[in-house]
């Protein structure tokens, strides 16, 4: 038996959408062949967009997508990818699998792209191996609508109107890929190149500053007493690896117990990493002005046997999902300061919501853990206070049951997962009385997935669940994500 005790009375504020976000990079096959086939491709396309996956982002509503990288961010020239096609530089992609890089998707296809799923595009900009004039001039190209010669561009390029883009990264990974600084020098460069990033007419930027790796607290201290009056929010990246090593991370699939549970401890690190760096950032900002930006996250493991190394495709289990829900839940309980998030990355790479492979698409686990939590968008949060027996194996052990809550509307909706792989629980939800009740439901084995000829896991209604006297018990089967709707 496990609770989940609602308070409604006590939230701590609004949970952004954009905790729901995701991030795409030139990495792999997440741009070409996930996103972008081109227009003369077979594949269902619109300007060579593929239609099958802006349909199910659109369903899951990806509020917000980053791009360019990750470390590719810090060798992108955006000069390189806009205007005719045939002009565009060929480059050779150092940092992933050593590809050309042919910038048929620039500028103007990500921002077709952003268009098309309805969602507000956020640049990640060069500072490694940028200038700041290069960095200045993508912001006007972008936004202004002075008669310059950096606009005229634009225009000649088809687009009259600016796209007025507000979310923008001032570099990735500064302490690593993006140019292995010191937080020192990083915060005098950052303060540096986000003086020319101007604001145009109505278009505000909201500045975004490269925040630590996992644990690295100096960072996070040095730039926020240094640069924090400079920013709007700062990030951090963290990884969830099965295994120790960067070498050996584990395979993503036709993994042990002992495995599953490691994984899911691990996942649940975010959220120290999110109390301590945010108690960091309330020294020098108590009002809690800066957000917090968690924009790599996921799982990361071995590459898919016979897969080029430098891809990162991975495939998808149940052990994602609950990574994925565990996650989530952690951002929505702290929405006070986590303002957006960035799941790593959208297709074919990494903790991926979809797979592609010619005109086919595979939508994994992870992607119905979105589509689950999708009612927490821009919700208030719901105070709520989870008690569970451990489970685990070994050292690694954590509470069976992981849940968060918001309200919207006059209703409530619980997300929770029962992190078992093979038993289930009877979850009492207190401090509600409930009314009208549905229940939808994401359930596997742990190690199943979906893929190109066989797709069994999908969210499904539920009906395991009873009311008696307004009192709510919902039977949660092993390995599973419930999103519970309360009336
Ligand atoms: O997401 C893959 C890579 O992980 C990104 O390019 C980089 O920022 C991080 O190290």
């Amino acid at each position: 038996m496990a609770s989940i005790t609602l308070n409604p009375a006590r939230s701590k504020g609004v949970i952004s959408k954009n905790i729901y976000g995701h991030f795409s990079e030139h990495l792999g096959r997440c741009i070409y062949q996930g996103f972008f086939v081109g227009k003369d491709s077979p594949i269902p396309n619109v300007n060579g967009i593929r239609k099958d996956l802006v349909e199910a982002m659109k369903k899951i509503r990806m509020p917000v997508l980053r791009w360019p990288g990750g470390c590719f961010a810090d060798e992108y020239h955006w000069e390189d990818g806009v205007g005719p096609q045939e002009n565009r530089k060929r480059m050779v992609n150092t940092n992933w699998g050593g590809v050309v890089e042919d910038n048929s998707f620039g500028t103007h296809e990500f921002l077709e792209l952003c268009e098309q799923i309805g969602c507000e595009p956020y640049i990640n900009a060069n500072v490694g191996s940028g200038t700041v004039r290069e960095m200045a001039e993508w912001v006007e190209y972008l936004n202004s609508e002075g008669d310059s010669t950096v606009v005229r561009r634009r225009w000649a390029n088809g687009r009259k109107e600016p796209w007025g883009v507000k979310y923008w990264g001032v570099g990735n990974e500064s302490w690593g890929c993006g140019g292995h600084m010191r937080p020192e020098y990083y915060a005098d460069e950052y303060r540096r190149y986000q003086t020319y990033c101007r604001n145009y007419g109505k278009h505000r930027l909201y500045r975004i500053a490269c925040g630590p790796n996992v644990a690295d607290y100096n960072w996070m201290d040095v730039l926020m007493q240094r640069a924090a009056s400079h920013m709007d929010a700062i990030t951090l990246h963290y990884y969830t690896l099965c295994d120790d090593t960067w070498d050996h991370k584990g395979p993503a699939t036709g993994f042990t117990a002992a495995d599953f549970y490691k994984t899911l401890v691990r996942a649940s690190r975010m959220e120290e990493l999110v109390i301590r760096h945010s108690a960091i950032m309330d020294k020098y900002d108590p009002a809690r002005r800066v957000g917090l930006i968690v924009d790599e996250w996921g799982a990361w493991y071995d590459v898919e046997p016979g897969t080029n190394p430098g891809f990162l495709y991975q495939q998808n289990t149940m052990r994602d999902a609950m990574v994925a829900a565990i996650t989530l839940n952690i951002f929505n309980q702290h929405c006070d300061r986590v303002v957006m998030a960035n799941l790593a990355q959208t297709v074919n790479v990494l903790q991926a919501v979809a797979l592609t492979e010619g005109d086919r698409l595979v939508l994994t686990p992870t992607y119905h853990v979105f589509d689950l939590y999708k009612a927490h968008q821009d919700a208030k949060e719901v105070d709520c206070f989870v008690q569970a027996d451990s489970v685990g194996e070994g050292e690694w052990q954590m509470p069976q049951l992981t849940a968060s809550a918001s309200e919207k509307d006059g209703v409530i909706t619980v997300t929770a997962a029962n992190l078992a792989a093979d038993k289930p629980v009877s979850v009492s939800i207190d401090g509600v009385t409930a009314g009208e009740v549905s229940v939808r439901i994401l359930k596997g084995e742990m190690g199943q997935y979906n893929d190109f000829d066989h797709s069994p896991l999908s969210v499904k209604d539920y009906d395991g669940f009873t009311i008696a006297g307004g009192k709510l018990t919902v039977e949660l089967p092993a390995c599973c994500v419930a999103e519970i709707t309360i009336k």
